[in-house]
């Protein structure tokens, strides 16, 4: 029998990272061998025995007892982890690792992107190109960029977490200086903290706030809090009823914080300008016939945020890595501490 490790991977990690994985004459890997989301059979077919996983965002982390007990640590490649469940990694002793930090500025940068096709509802003149005839006022709607008639432009966040904070310092050349967020209940508010950040992106204003308040005082709403449970469709019809008409909602975290048919029906009858979508509830399984999709002054991505070649590289190198730092009892580059 060998005594080599035996590792899964669930998708091909490409030729940067595969051979820090592939190279090491300690492991036997096995590697989902399509360019599609890893079938779940196949997976738990193929970690019985296994001491590490590596999965991505779209496979339920929870192979514990197809693993069996050799399984030492679970890695993703992702900052988002709702797919894992982190009491059972716990309690059963096996490591977790994911990939914070290096996708921050790839999100924050598409955040900012889909806030300017939204507001300058690039959906419905890409569309429309190039059958149109150009007039005056045709397609105008909100400008992000502050204007001498309208100098006061205000940054709304769902979760204000790295990535909340990269976007925040990216609106700060378009002129926006006041930037609300509503943050986890059961976190206290720190006003001394926020007044230390308001200091470091230069706004005059800092505040978190009540979902209420960030609703109608927005005028960009950037959705980046965590997925799960806690934070199931934050964006509801109340919510989407209370913002501004000229507003413009960006959800780049995950789409389950936005109930889509609220949006959708908010879109048409305009309680809001409109929206920018990199995340969608039921993902991958999005046709054109989505809401969303139809819905007017919402552009829809498919889930790119991270997707930039330094990013998806850097994150699947800190994944593997992770693994190894697992496998071999070492630090992890990015290890979550499931036991809090
Ligand atoms: C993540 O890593 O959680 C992102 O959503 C993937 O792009």
């Amino acid at each position: 029998m060998s005594n080599k490790l035996k590792v899964v991977v669930s998708r091909d990690l490409g030729p940067d990272v595969m051979p820090l994985l592939l190279d090491n004459k300690e492991l036997d890997v096995v590697v989902w061998p399509h360019n599609s989301v890893c079938d779940r059979k196949w997976l738990l077919e193929n970690a019985a025995g296994a001491s590490g996983i590596l999965v991505m965002l779209s496979e339920k982390a929870k192979l514990f007892d197809a693993a069996g007990p050799s399984l030492r640590v679970v890695s993703t490649m992702s900052v988002g982890y709702e797919h894992a469940d982190l009491k059972e990694l716990a309690k059963r002793n096996i490591r977790f690792g994911y990939t914070p930090d290096v996708l921050t500025d790839a999100v924050a940068d598409l955040s900012i992107m889909l806030a300017l096709m939204a507001g300058r509802n690039t959906k419905e003149t890409t569309e429309i190109w190039p059958n149109f005839v150009w007039s005056p006022f045709a397609f105008c709607g909100p400008q992000l960029s502050t204007t001498s008639t309208s100098p006061k432009r205000t940054a709304g966040f769902i979760g204000f977490g790295r990535i909340a904070q990269a976007t925040l310092a990216r609106l700060v050349p378009f002129g926006f200086q006041h930037c609300l967020y509503a943050a986890n209940p059961s976190t206290p508010a720190d006003p001394a903290a926020d007044a230390a950040l308001a200091a470091k992106y230069g706004v005059r204003e800092l505040r978190r706030v009540l979902l209420a308040e960030l609703a109608s005082e927005s005028d960009v709403v950037f959705v980046l809090a965590p997925g799960g449970p806690a934070t199931y469709h934050i964006v509801d019809e109340k919510f989407l009823r209370a913002m501004k008409r000229s507003a413009v909602l960006v959800n780049t975290a995950r789409g389950t914080l936005v109930d889509s048919d609220a949006l959708a029906k908010a879109l048409h009858e305009g309680w809001l300008y409109g929206a920018g979508i990199d995340v969608v509830e039921g993902e991958p399984k999005i046709g054109a016939d989505h809401p969303l999709v139809k819905a007017p002054r919402c552009v829809v991505l498919p889930h790119i945020g991270s997707a930039t070649t330094d990013t998806r590289i850097g994150m699947a190198t800190l994944a593997a890595n992770n693994l190894l730092g697992g496998l071999f009892g070492k630090d992890m580059p990015a290890e979550l501490n499931t036991s809090r």
